[in-house]
């Protein structure tokens, strides 16, 4: 049997939640046009529909809030985050953001011109649409094991390294302003990228004079796996892995509603001057001015004290076992899911559960749909509903290759309890899985989709 990790905490503060019945969920379900986003928190049972913004902050962090410096010009808590920021990625300049997409929405808008392509192993869906925004092109270049949702590789967030030499020389690199890697790969199923593939990506891009940035939302998780599965880290304390993965990069996104332990924030770092310059400009047209950048000081002082925490080792531990106990649980009970489990969730793989639904019927929205149905419990579809695009030139859809349903599990929120609830709504899900019809769209978006799309069972 699955061990569930040692909490390195105990609850000062509780928060009530209720249970439904199956006949007021179908109602519900029904009223938000069968898309999860649409239903209202009070309604869920157990919300694992993502890890941002939903941790549980420290005493520490609340206390941070009470020194916060509201002043409109370099309040103290922007020294803070500074000092943080710089001792932990060692770059040179940063601009908060309100969170991870206004990051990445400056960058783009400082980088990337019509026509140009960002290569990553893997964009994350608000990555994927500002490069799109920009009139850009996303490519996802993930190392083959990556897109096997039953190989056990312990870096299956690696990119292809011959592939992306491979498409700069194809697209020329004047066409590619930037390159990325997603630490950990939250689209791939939250798998982590090894310190050789960080170094390799780094050289291949800047032997051609391409900056690289890490979207490093999950970068103390990442520096944690490599930890635990490359036995030349093993000894290496985590802080020094992430100062390590953060020296191969020009500079990073950040949304600091993951690791760093926060309900709102994130930051625009790097190294380069006259980008940093070009980044204030944006910023202070969009987000605010540069010491708070969309942010009250008590929320940079959140995200300064966050950062620490959320490298520590003790909390890394706890952490990463706690998303491991229910993936291993599930696995017990033989529901297929994207195998290792993440850092940050454990994903159903919907192809392997729902095999009797095509993509064109959207299998990883029903399986959501069903989860809720059977046990309140909110995930979100990370398969065709997010990624299936038109192929411009032949107007085919064009289909992901992983169909999964993402439960994310906030940060120091959920008891060995809840996890088990989760586990046993699965398994009775898995039980009359051959009754689950697939869904039609009554309702599409072109950008996004997921958040508003409106749906309707087949
Ligand atoms: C890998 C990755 N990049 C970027 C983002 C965007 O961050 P935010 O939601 O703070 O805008 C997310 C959010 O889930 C993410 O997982």
């Amino acid at each position: 049997m699955a061990k569930f990790p040692v909490e390195p905490f105990r609850i000062k503060v509780v928060e009530p939640i209720r249970q439904t019945t199956r006949a007021e969920r179908e109602e519900i379900l029904r009223q938000a046009g069968y898309n999860l986003f649409a239903v209202q928190a009070e309604d869920v049972y157990i919300d694992l529909l993502t890890d941002s913004g939903t941790s549980a902050m420290s005493d520490s962090q609340w206390a941070g809030m009470m020194v916060g410096d509201e002043s409109y010009a370099g309040c103290r808590n922007f020294f803070n985050l500074e000092e943080a920021i710089q001792s932990i990625t060692g770059f040179r300049y940063f601009v908060p953001t309100h969170q991870g997409r206004a990051a990445e929405n400056v960058l783009f808008t400082c980088t990337v011109e019509p026509g140009q392509s960002v290569p990553s192993n893997m964009h994350f869906d608000t990555t994927q649409a500002n490069v799109i925004a920009r009139g850009g092109e996303p490519v996802n270049l993930l190392a083959e094991e990556g897109l096997d949702p039953t190989s056990h590789a312990p870096f299956k967030g690696d990119l292809d390294i011959d592939k992306l030499e491979a498409f700069i020389q194809q697209v020329g690199p004047e066409n590619v302003p930037l390159g990325m890697l997603t630490v950990t790969n939250n689209s791939g199923g939250g798998q982590p990228v090894s310190m050789a593939n960080i170094r390799a990506t780094g050289e291949v891009l800047h032997r051609y004079g391409i900056p690289f940035f890490l979207d490093a939302c999950r970068f103390a998780e990442n520096a944690y796996f490599i930890k635990l599965r490359d036995p030349a880290y093993a000894d290496t304390p985590v802080l020094d892995i992430a100062r390590e993965m953060f020296s191969y990069a020009d500079g990073c996104t950040m949304s600091a509603k993951k690791d760093a332990l926060v309900n709102i924030g994130g930051f625009l770092a790097m190294n380069d001057e006259a980008l940093y310059q070009r980044a204030c400009q944006q910023l202070i047209l969009r987000e605010g001015f540069p010491t708070y950048g969309g942010l009250a000081g008590r929320d940079l002082e959140a995200v300064a004290r966050g950062l620490w925490e959320g490298l520590d080792e003790q909390y890394l531990a706890y952490r990463i076992g706690h998303t491991r106990y229910l993936g291993d649980r599930l696995v017990e009970e033989d529901i297929p899911i994207l195998e290792p489990p993440g850092g940050h969730a454990v994903y159903l793989d919907a192809k392997r559960l729902l095999p009797h639904i095509p993509q064109s019927q959207l299998p990883g929205q029903a399986l959501t749909c069903e989860l809720y149905l059977e046990g309140g419990i909110r995930g979100v579809e990370i398969g065709s509903v997010m990624f299936a695009r038109e192929d411009p030139e032949t107007g085919e859809m064009v289909y992901p290759s992983l169909e999964l349903v993402r439960l994310a599990i906030p940060r120091r929120v959920y008891t060995q309890a809840h996890l088990d609830s989760v586990v046993e709504a699965c398994r009775r899900l898995y039980g009359g899985r051959e009754q689950i019809r697939g869904m039609r769209y009554t309702y599409a978006p072109p950008l996004l989709r997921h958040f508003t799309a409106q749906f309707e069972p087949l």
